[in-house]
This record gives C-alpha cells, sequence and structure tokens, in this order.
C-alpha cells in the first residue's frame, strides 16, 4: 500500500486530512509517529513557500512521499492579516483563544459589509521527483463574536458564505465538505490518483 507522511503537527489538520483521505488506499503517517525532533520550519513570506519547506523537509528527513498544508485567515480590512501570521497573530505562544480576541478587538465596531474574509489552504507534496501544489480558498465574513466548539483556530469567529453559522457550528463533516482545506485537498485528490502507483510503498 502506497504511503504518505503528512508534514504536521496540528492534530486538527491530521484529522480533517485523514477523514478526506478515506476514501484513499492510502496508509497515512502522521510527523509525530516517526520523529518527535524534526522542527518544521515556517518563515517564509508566503503560505506556498511555507507549505513547500514543511513539506520537502519531512521528505528529506523520511524518504516518503510528505503532504504539508499551509493555511490562514485573511482579513480583507486588516489588509490580509493574519495570513501567513495566523497561528501566531497574538505572539508566539499564543492560543486560538488569544488569536481569536486580538482579531475581534481589531474588527470591533467595523460594519458588517466591511467583513469579509477567507481561509485559504495550500497543499505541498514532496516526494521522488515529485513536487505538486493545490489551493483551496474559503470565502465568509468575520462575526462580532465567538460562536461554537467544534474545529480549531478561527474557526468560532469564521462564517462562511451561504451559512448562518460559524465553522465551528459546523459538524466536522459539513466543514470538510466546503471548507478551504477540503477544496485544496479535491485538487490534491486528482493528483495523488494519477500519482498513486509511484508513491512509497
Ligand atoms: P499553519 O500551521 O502555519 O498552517 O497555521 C495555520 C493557522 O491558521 C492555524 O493555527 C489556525 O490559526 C489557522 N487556520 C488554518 N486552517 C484553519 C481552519 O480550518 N480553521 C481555523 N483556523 C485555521
Amino acid at each position: 500500500m502506497a504511503k504518505i507522511i503528512l508534514a504536521t503537527r496540528n492534530k486538527h489538520k491530521v484529522t480533517e486530512i485523514r477523514a478526506m483521505l478515506a476514501e484513499f488506499d492510502i496508509e497515512i503517517i502522521t510527523l509525530d509517529d516517526i520523529s518527535k525532533d524534526l522542527i518544521l520550519r515556517e518563515d517564509g513570506d508566503t503560505f506556498e513557500a511555507n507549505a513547500f519547506q514543511k513539506a520537502r523537509t519531512v521528505y528529506d528527513h523520511t524518504k516518503m512521499t510528505a503532504l504539508a498544508d499551509d493555511s490562514g485567515l485573511e482579513v480583507f480590512y486588516l489588509n490580509g492579516r493574519p495570513g501567513v501570521f495566523s497561528a501566531r497573530y497574538a505572539g508566539t505562544k499564543a492560543t486560538d483563544e488569544m488569536n481569536n480576541k486580538r482579531l475581534l478587538k481589531e474588527m470591533r465596531g467595523v460594519a458588517p459589509r466591511r467583513r469579509k474574509a477567507q481561509f485559504r489552504s495550500i497543499l505541498a507534496l514532496a516526494g521522488k521527483d515529485l513536487e505538486e501544489i493545490t489551493d483551496g480558498i474559503c470565502p465568509g465574513v468575520i462575526n462580532e463574536m465567538p460562536q461554537g466548539t467544534n474545529g480549531f483556530g478561527y474557526d468560532p469567529v469564521f462564517v462562511p458564505d451561504g451559512f448562518s453559522k460559524t465553522y465551528a457550528e459546523l459538524t466536522a463533516e459539513e466543514k470538510n465538505r466546503i471548507s478551504h482545506r477540503a477544496l485544496s485537498l479535491a485538487k490534491m485528490k486528482d493528483v495523488l490518483k494519477e500519482k498513486l502507483p509511484f508513491l512509497t510503498k
């Protein structure tokens, strides 16, 4: 069976990606299964640079085909912030709650029509003679306050277009149908279908 290693230590991303790749005959391994101390740097200026950096680092270390997601929230009123800084918006040791608090403070009093935002996911696949990249965007708005307890990160403050609930009020199945990561993974699934016979065993 082909193997893919997920180049992330984010357990929520692992859960989502595993669920969405369940239909494939692929063994999914996580970085924590292999190496507790490999450091995944993400100091690029773009999601693309960070996704490739993570996937390449893990491929070089394990020689297994590696899949990395770099993602974040882009708020138009904030000129695209938090963007690549999403995970550490309120500081390097920030919790999701602290990041949401900072964002909502910056958006306090901003009119509904100026609260547009989007989640972006870039997936990078790195392997032997293999480099592929896909992207997915989910448009929506920033809620006035946190709502819901599912998911992670900015899920409680993001209402995807076409819904009146935040990502954190959707079930995992609902989020995995419409999310930025679902869209980039749908494209990556097409790549995987083609490359499956050539992936590491
Ligand atoms: P990364 O590990 O640099 O890709 O960090 C991604 C950060 O973006 C996460 O820590 C979250 O703050 C945010 N993020 C990415 N995807 C999601 C999502 O699906 N829901 C909520 N927040 C997300």
